[in-house]
This record gives C-alpha cells, structure tokens and sequence, in this order.
C-alpha cells in the first residue's frame, strides 16, 4: 500500500478524503475522535510543503440534499481549535451546477458535507471530477478509514482521476487491524458486546478461527445467546435492575474475564459490557477498558461507536490508559475484520 509517505508533496495540491461523521447532539460534537485522528496527516502533508490540503468528508445521511444540520461548518470550527496555527477555511458546494468557489488564501479547506449532492453516494465520477478541477488537486489521499466500506465518489470513483495515498491515520488503522488478524501475538482474545447479535456473528465466526478465547457479554449475553463451540465463555451472572432487567456483566463473569484479559497478548474489545450510559451498569466495561489500557504486552484493538466512545470519556480521567488502537471506523473495521474487500482500500495505489 503507498502512503503519503512515498510522496513528493511539495506544493502539491492534495485531496485528502477524512472521515467527519462525527456524533453530534444538540448542536455539539459528542467525540471529536475522528477529528483528532486526522490530524497526523494534515500536519505531515503541511510539513513537508503542500501547497493546499482541500479536506473531503460525509456527515449522516442527508440523503443527496443540503440539511443545514448536518453541514460540516461544525467540524470546521473543531479543526481550527486544533490547529490554531494554520490558516483553515471551510468551503459549501454550490447549487445549480455552479463552479466551487475555492477560499483562495487558506492552507486547508474543508469541503461542505458531501453527501448534500447524490453525486457522493451515487459513485458519479463526473461529481469528483468536477470537484478535482475546481480545487486543482494534483493527489488524492484516502485517510477517512471509517468510510472505506463505502463505493462513493469520494472512495472510488476518485481512483480515475488522481493517484491514491493511503494517510497516516488509515495506515496505522490497517497495521493494527492486520496484526491482530493475521499475524497475532497469541493467545488472543475477543471480547463481545452491545445488543446486536446479528452485527456480531460473523465477528464472532471469523475469530472462532484466530482466537483462543472469545467472551460474549452485553445484551447479546443477557438475551440468552448460546453457543456449543468450547473457546467461547457467554457471561452466566448479572446486574440486574429491580425489574429483573440484566444489565450489566456480573462479578463472577467479569472475574473470569480479567483473567483471560490478563492471560492474552492480543485483544480485540467491540461492544460495551452492560447499559453503560447510567453508571450504575459501567462497571463491567470499565473495569475491562482499565484492565486492557493497564496491559501493556498486548495488543489491544478497541472498536465499534459505543465503545470507543466509552474509552475516549475514561482516557479523560485517567490518561495512564494506553491502547494500540482506539479504532474510528464502525462498519469498516468490522468489515476489515470479517476480511471483506474494502472498495476504499482496493483503490489504494500497491
Ligand atoms: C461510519 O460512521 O460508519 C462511517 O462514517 C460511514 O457512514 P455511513 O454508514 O453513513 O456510510
């Protein structure tokens, strides 16, 4: 896979498609995550000269028309307060087949949401190309891993028009990833949450293969999921409410897995434990995020929304936690994991 890395970058005008998708909720950003985890590569492009950095990205599912609620103007805010320093500007698409009006004295621009026009989703090459020739773009660089499950415009259809570069933040996504399915530190453990079952088997079936324990907690436990298969232990005790309601993993099954977390050098967490959000049902996933961030001999892949979302709050407080990734994408790593082709990393230049 080339990244920007085997690139000449001086004063090149580079396309670098991120992943904006940020949770938002009453007008603010709840995780600025995938914000963050974009900043190495724009930092490393603007080091090593580029001339402008033009930013790409989706918000929700406006479904091909503007919804003022879903602009990008919002991320944009958020990268200025992250990079002070640099000159950043945000750009709308425009209506009525207009020309983009490109702000002319910004290092970086980010683009209005792309998935206003149904070009993005629709995969219409002439829909980036124009976008290509109005910013003068010279590379593409695909750094928005959590969108590569995806055949847009943005992700694919791009691949014609420009050569592509996999960023900073899409190449450490993937070494882990890799790492931990193709080459893993044994033994190597999975750890099952959340409430779709459906969503998690074929995670669950892929790891019955490379894992030497899987353990199945969260409301896919507590719904009575069962399974014959020996390496995998489904929580047998839990919290529960004063309506019977389980929810949360109970001290005996949180007991068995520190031990198997304590035991393992490669660790794959997706999904939360219990009903996490009220802190009275935290206590099986943050005893199990303390104990992953504390194991520093392991591999330790965290992924899925909800889950990251609950690793990032605890980092807050306790900065000792250290993971190998905190990964940003939801479908696409669990795509990656599966080992289903990701048409956002096909078009990645070998
Ligand atoms: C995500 O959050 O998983 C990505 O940004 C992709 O979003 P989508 O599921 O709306 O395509």
């Amino acid at each position: 896979m080339k990244t920007i890395k085997d690139l000449a970058i001086k004063d090149k005008n580079i396309l670098v498609r991120v992943d904006y998708n940020v949770p938002i909720k009453n007008g603010k950003i709840e995780s600025d995550l995938r914000i963050r985890a974009s900043l190495p590569t724009i930092e490393y492009l603007l080091e090593h000269g580029a001339k402008k950095i033009i930013l790409i990205s989706h918000l929700g599912r406006p479904e091909g028309k503007p919804d003022k609620s879903l602009s990008l103007s919002i991320a944009t805010t958020a990268l200025k307060k992250l990079l002070p320093k640099v000159k950043i500007d945000f750009c709308p698409l425009p209506s009525n087949n207009a020309k983009l009006d490109i702000p002319k004295d910004a290092q970086v621009i980010l683009l209005e949401n792309l998935r206003f026009d149904p070009g993005e989703e629709a995969n219409d090459k002439k829909f980036i190309e124009n976008i290509i020739k109005a910013t003068d773009a010279d590379i593409y660089v695909q750094d928005g891993f959590a969108v590569i499950h995806r055949a847009h415009a943005s992700t694919d259809a791009v691949k014609h028009f420009l050569p592509v570069y996999a960023g900073l933040l899409l190449e450490k996504e993937i070494i882990n990833l890799e790492t931990a399915t193709k080459n893993p530190k044994k033994p190597v453990l999975l750890i099952i949450g959340g409430a779709k079952v459906d969503d998690k088997q074929p995670l669950i079936d892929k790891f019955s293969k490379i894992a030497d324990q899987i353990v199945v907690g969260g409301k896919i436990a507590a719904d009575g999921y069962k399974s014959k298969d020996s390496k995998i232990f489904v929580a047998e005790d839990f919290d529960e409410d004063t309506e019977g309601h389980k929810l949360d993993v109970g001290p005996v099954s949180t007991a068995k897995l520190a031990g198997f977390i304590t035991d393992a050098r490669t660790i794959i967490w997706n999904g939360l434990l219990g009903y996490a959000e009220d802190p009275a049902y935290a206590t099986a996933s943050t005893i199990t995020a303390e104990l992953i961030g504390e194991h520093q001999d392991a591999t330790t892949i965290i992924c899925g929304g909800d889950t990251t979302g609950f690793v990032e709050t605890l980092i807050e407080t306790h900065p000792h936690l250290k993971y190998s990734l905190v990964s940003t994408g939801g479908g696409a790593t669990l795509e990656y994991l599966v080992g289903k082709k990701l048409p956002g990393l096909e078009a990645i230049s070998k």
